[in-house]
């Protein structure tokens, strides 16, 4: 028996409401197989703690969360606190200090589920993105000058390391090697003079190394005409931080919408603990109506098992969200359902079956 400790970090809005359910299936499952136990320790940050401490998390929360083997989060941020400070305080700085840089966001269209676009089959829209997680646009890097003054100028830098960019590349051909598929590198270096160039640069470089992987080049403009237009062409694809976040959107759009989008956010070295969460935020609109869809976060949830190497757990939490989707009558109103966020949970842990 092996027991994984897990900080959970429900955080703001919906996640509370759609953590709650994934712990429950992480339970279920455990149970099941009897070869896997967790420890949940929970952490109560987000916006309401900050109201009320004047920070995000504890000043030695780091610190806390390093010894846990994995963090389940929720969603960060609420109207009341600036969104830079409850997102970069809390989720982007455990990113960053655990040296999750590669954030693995599958964009998979399961049975059941509804797809905006008339062409949009199971077969063409299974993608897998990695998106650089630790540096690029959202290195944080940047000043602001002359603050109010006429004379105000604003700096954001992005920063493109040797070392950041070559892992991440490199990981997604090792990714493309194993599972067999072709990689597309997604950049912009016909604006991006340095950056972007340096990129596609590096992504040659790497590719040399893996004459075995077939690969693609796309502008970030082109490549989201193309993941609307002709989905088929990506299967595993690598790219920047801000675009890997926003054409990530788009896949959930095209996977069946935000409440079916899972982000598992990866220290490959295991040096500290990697994170799982859903992609979605935390939903203020429709947050404490019990209506939130927890598959993302549930999926997300099978994205830790795989993590742990049980791969076999982590199919059939997958197997047994296309299962309720297939089935079609305990959904919430996102996906043209009525029910409720527990009763999405509950009926996943009727549903799931080991063997
Ligand atoms: P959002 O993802 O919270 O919501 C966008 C839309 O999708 C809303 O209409 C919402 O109701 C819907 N939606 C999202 N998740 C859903 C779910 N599980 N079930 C049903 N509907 C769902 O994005 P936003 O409105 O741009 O951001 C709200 C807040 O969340 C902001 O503070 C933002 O910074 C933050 N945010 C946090 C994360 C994170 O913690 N990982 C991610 C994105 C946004
Ligand atoms: C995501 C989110 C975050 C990001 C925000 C909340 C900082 O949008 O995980 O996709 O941009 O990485
Ligand atoms: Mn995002």
């Amino acid at each position: 028996m092996v027991t994984k400790r897990i900080a959970v970090i429900p955080g703001d809005g919906i996640g509370p409401e759609v953590v709650n359910e994934g712990i429950k299936v992480m339970r279920k499952v455990a149970e099941l197989d009897g070869n896997i136990a967790f420890e949940f320790t929970s952490f109560p940050w987000g916006c309401e703690y900050y109201l009320e401490h004047g920070k995000m998390m504890a000043d030695d929360g780091i610190e806390q969360l390093r010894s846990f083997d994995a963090i389940y989060l929720g969603a960060v941020g609420y109207p009341g606190v600036p969104d830079h400070i409850s997102l970069w305080d809390l989720l982007l700085i455990i990113r960053k200090q655990f040296d999750q840089y590669v954030n693995l966001r599958p964009i998979k269209l399961l049975g059941g589920a509804k797809c905006p676009i008339g062409h949009g089959t199971s077969e063409n829209i299974d993608m897998l993105f990695i998106r650089e997680n630790s540096e690029g646009e959202y290195a944080g890097a940047g000043e602001w000058l002359f603050k109010g003054k006429p004379e105000e100028v604003v700096l954001q830098t992005g920063i493109f390391s040797r070392k950041g960019t070559e892992r991440i590349i490199r990981h997604a051909f090792e990714i493309a090697k194993q599972e067999n598929k072709t990689l597309t590198s997604v950049s912009k270096a016909n604006a991006l003079n340095y950056s972007m160039v340096f990129w596609d640069e590096v992504f040659e470089e790497v590719g040399k190394e893996y004459p075995e992987v077939e690969t693609y080049s796309y502008l970030v403009d082109a490549a989201a005409m193309h993941m609307i237009i002709d989905p088929g062409r990506f299967e595993v694809v690598v790219t920047s931080n801000l675009f890997g976040d926003i054409l990530t959107d788009v896949g959930a759009a095209l996977a069946g919408g935000m409440g079916l989008a899972a982000g598992a956010n990866i220290n490959p070295e295991r040096t500290f603990p990697s994170m799982f969460e859903p992609v979605h935020g935390s939903a203020p609109d429709i947050a404490g109506k019990g209506i939130a869809n927890p598959l993302a976060a549930i999926w997300s949830v099978s994205q830790m098992f795989d993590f742990f190497g049980r791969e076999d757990l982590g199919k059939k939490i997958l197997d047994t969200i296309e299962e309720i989707m297939v089935e079609g009558t305990v959904l919430t109103p996102d996906l043209g359902g009525i029910a409720k966020t527990n009763e999405v949970g509950d009926r996943i842990i009727q549903l799931i079956k080991l063997n």
